[in-house]
């Protein structure tokens, strides 16, 4: 017995588009509207890693944790340090390699975020670090605190505009070892823009444009996309690794 195949079509904005369930492209308008329902209901809200709330979909929580786990690194520098639940997502795989501190930098830490960190079982593998990411005092001592470390991973998930990632990513991009990435989140933002709930400058304003310019102006870091292959993802180009020395640029 055959079964009919399933065709999915999707009426949006006056516009028709039907595909095949179980294509390729059926899989791939699934995930994005998957990703549009998820930031329309802010389930990325909803988590907690070990007590601590996280702002990050299921999937990029595992590729994270994938990530650090064969990275190993002796630094990870996080921009966005928000309620703290990442930052202790990745002390606690950096706890199981015996080695590492996460570096936490926020523009403001509230009290009850720091007491929860501070206070929390994996506190001894995170530094916070209260200032704007690309004010000049910030990045200093957070270079400072990199001095030394075989493996930096830089992660950047504070504000999401075109210019502050690219900022950012100009200010950090030097702390990535060779071999090491800059994770570049939430340029999902750019690709959510049209829901109902999306603020009017997602659409001029994202991670993804500062991404792309910061690639072509530096040959040395390389997009992988192995970290998104869960497909609903807030990250998408996000994970741009820095070649390892001698590798064709
Ligand atoms: C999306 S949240 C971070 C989420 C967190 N990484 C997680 O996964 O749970 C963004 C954070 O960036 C911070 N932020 C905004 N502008 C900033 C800046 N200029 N420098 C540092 N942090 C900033 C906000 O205060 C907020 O806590």
């Amino acid at each position: 017995m055959t079964t009919a195949p399933a065709r999915i079509t999707l009426s949006s904005g006056g516009q028709k588009r039907t595909e095949d369930l179980f294509s390729p492209a059926g899989r791939d308008l699934v995930a994005g509207l998957w990703l549009e329902v998820s930031a329309q209901f802010r389930l990325m809200y909803d988590l907690t890693w070990l007590g601590i709330p996280i702002i990050q979909l299921p999937g990029d929580i595992v590729m994270m944790q994938e990530l650090i786990w064969r990275l190993r690194p002796d630094v990870i520098v996080e921009c966005g340090f928000a309620h703290g639940g990442s930052a202790i997502l990745y002390a606690s795989i950096l706890e199981l390699t015996g080695k590492g501190i996460v570096l936490g930098v926020d523009v403001e830490v509230r009290q009850y975020n720091r007491l929860a960190v501070e206070s929390h079982p994996l506190a001894h593998r995170i530094r916070i670090i209260e200032g704007s990411s690309i004010d000049p005092a910030t990045a200093e001592r957070v270079r400072a605190a990199c001095a030394g470390a075989r493996t930096v991973l830089v992660v950047l998930d504070s504000n999401h505009t075109t210019a502050h990632v690219r900022a950012e990513l100009d200010t950090y991009h030097s702390l990535v070892t060779p071999g090491s990435y800059a994770v570049v989140m939430d340029g999902a933002q750019a690709l959510v823009a049209g829901i109902p709930a999306a603020k009017p400058e997602w659409k001029e304003s994202h991670p993804l444009a500062a991404i792309e310019t910061f690639l072509a102006a530096h040959p040395e870091f390389a997009e992988d996309p192995r970290y998104t292959r869960t497909l609903v993802t807030c990250n998408p180009r996000g994970f741009l690794r820095r070649k390892a020395i001698g590798e064709d640029r």
